[in-house]
């Protein structure tokens, strides 16, 4: 990069808010997915007025700007494939209003979801989505990426809390779209055109969420299941019970036996469970329970359990929080990464899809675990993988492949609720191959240089295990 554009990004965001060192440039180059590429530099703006003045700049050099939250993200999305810069927004991290008697807040994009909980819990509010990141990721990335988590299903996902966003455009000019108000069928509701839009078509400084209030209690049952076919139509016929829970997850046996090897879990030894949370009113938190214990009987669960004590019910979510670390540290060689991490299919699907991926997982050769939300048809797997071995790259590959056949055949959809960045490029691709071109023009007009996150979604060619963080060659 000229030592010029470097002066001058200095000069808009001060000398200790631009970094060139190698270590900040490579540690930078990574998000939480299987991909890596450093970024010529790291601009860590405060105001909107800075992020304005840096997008200006970077039009007229004609530098890729991607913008960064946290970098939990799985699939990519935060990695600068192009190089260029790094847009570190948590430096935006403040709570600018709470107005619960008009059920909404302001926040800046860099504020980390669990801060912004912890300010809302006095006056018995949340922001319920519940991503599996929740300690660290920001409102920004979550709606760049519409992330979401165990409460979906009830609470629904971040595009359900976005009442109106504050964005810089491709010209450095400010937007506001959305309002502060409940309703408003104010014309295009651009809003949501921002929500999984992954850094591609402006910058995300402020965002005005809805509210929710709080549920007043909250209880877990555990269901064990001698397969994760059974365990997956307890989730369909719990819901069309109907009984509409605040958590559905699900856990096949490879993470069953992850969590209770490294985390010391104490999970029930078996083929699958279900953990199943229902919350609000005491009265009917009680009758729910009762419905779902019945449920999970008729479906011929082995063994169910209910508490509302509240060190087991943080035991048992610790434990499915720590799959993913768990599945890490599982088998000697192999690392679990995230490839076909997080597709949804209709719910009356799930114990179809779960079957598919079991069998997938033997022809290929590839250790898989299957856990998830289930209740709202979002289902994880992770893949073991050697990630010095080519071959094991391969195998999983043509697994990913054979997953997303699966989905989309099922009627369902590549990403949930990480979103799609490049591991998931092309399958997203084939899903939305009918608004493709739409969604190239939209691109095209708001952002006419492609500065912003470029390659990536629509844009993406060729297969994925490219750019990878492991020192093996990439696949073409
Ligand atoms: C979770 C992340 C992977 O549910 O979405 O743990
Ligand atoms: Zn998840």
């Amino acid at each position: 990069m000229r030592p010029e554009t470097l002066d001058a990004l200095m000069a808009i965001v001060g000398e200790t808010n631009i970094s060139t060192r190698a270590a900040d440039l490579y540690t930078y180059g990574f998000d939480a997915s299987i991909h890596h590429r450093s970024p010529d530099v790291i601009v860590r703006p405060r105001t909107t007025a800075e992020v304005s003045d840096v997008v200006k700049l970077a039009r007229r050099e004609k530098i890729p700007i991607v913008a960064r939250g946290a970098g939990t993200g799985l699939c990519g999305g935060a990695v600068p494939l192009m190089g260029g810069m790094v847009m570190d927004m948590t430096r935006m991290n403040t709570i600018k209003e709470v107005r619960v008697g008009d059920l909404y807040c302001v926040v800046e994009a860099g504020v980390v979801y669990d801060r912004l909980n912890e300010r809302l819990a006095p006056f018995k509010f949340f922001f319920p989505t519940s991503p599996g990141s929740a300690e660290a990721c920001t409102i920004g990335g979550m709606v760049a990426t519409n992330a979401s988590g165990m409460r979906a299903i009830k609470y629904g996902a971040t595009r359900d809390y976005v009442l109106g966003l504050e964005v810089v455009l491709s010209d450095g000019s400010v937007m506001r779209v959305g309002t502060n108000t409940i309703k408003n069928s104010s014309g295009y509701q651009l809003e949501r055109l921002f929500v999984g839009s992954e850094g591609t078509l402006g910058i995300i400084t402020e965002v005005t969420l809805r509210l929710a209030p709080k549920p007043k209690r909250q209880c877990m049952i555990m269901a064990a299941f001698d397969s994760l076919e059974a365990a997956g139509t307890c989730v369909s016929e719990l819901i069309a019970t109907p009984v509409l829970p605040s958590a559905t997850e699900l856990m096949d046996r490879t993470c069953i036996q992850a969590v209770n090897k490294t985390v010391g879990s104490g999970l029930p030894d078996c083929e699958a469970l279900c953990m199943i949370e229902v919350d609000g009113e005491p009265e009917v938190v009680e009758r729910e329970m009762g419905m779902v214990t019945k449920v999970a009987e008729r479906v011929g669960a082995i063994s169910v359990e209910a508490t509302s004590d509240p060190k087991t019910m943080a035991r048992w979510t610790n434990a499915r929080k720590s799959v993913m670390s768990a599945l890490s540290r599982f088998g000697e060689r192999f690392v679990s990464v995230s490839l076909a991490d997080d597709m949804a299919v209709p719910i009356s699907r799930i114990p179809a899809a779960v079957k598919a991926f079991q069998e997938i997982a033997v022809r290929n050769d590839v250790v898989i675990g299957t856990y998830g939300h289930a209740a709202d048809g979002n289902l994880h797997t992770k893949m073991l993988v050697d990630p010095m071995s080519e071959e094991s790259w391969r195998h999983a590959e043509v697994a990913v492949g054979e997953i997303y056949d699966v989905v989309l055949d099922l009627g369902g959809t590549v990403t949930g609720e990480h979103g799609v960045g490049i591991s998931k490029a092309p399958y997203f691709q084939r899903e939305r191959a009918s608004a493709l071109d739409t969604m190239v023009a939209i691109k095209k007009a708001l952002d006419p240089d492609n500065i912003f996150n470029p390659g990536k979604m629509q844009d993406w060619e060729g297969g994925i295990i490219r750019h990878l963080r492991y020192p093996c060659p990439d696949l073409k």
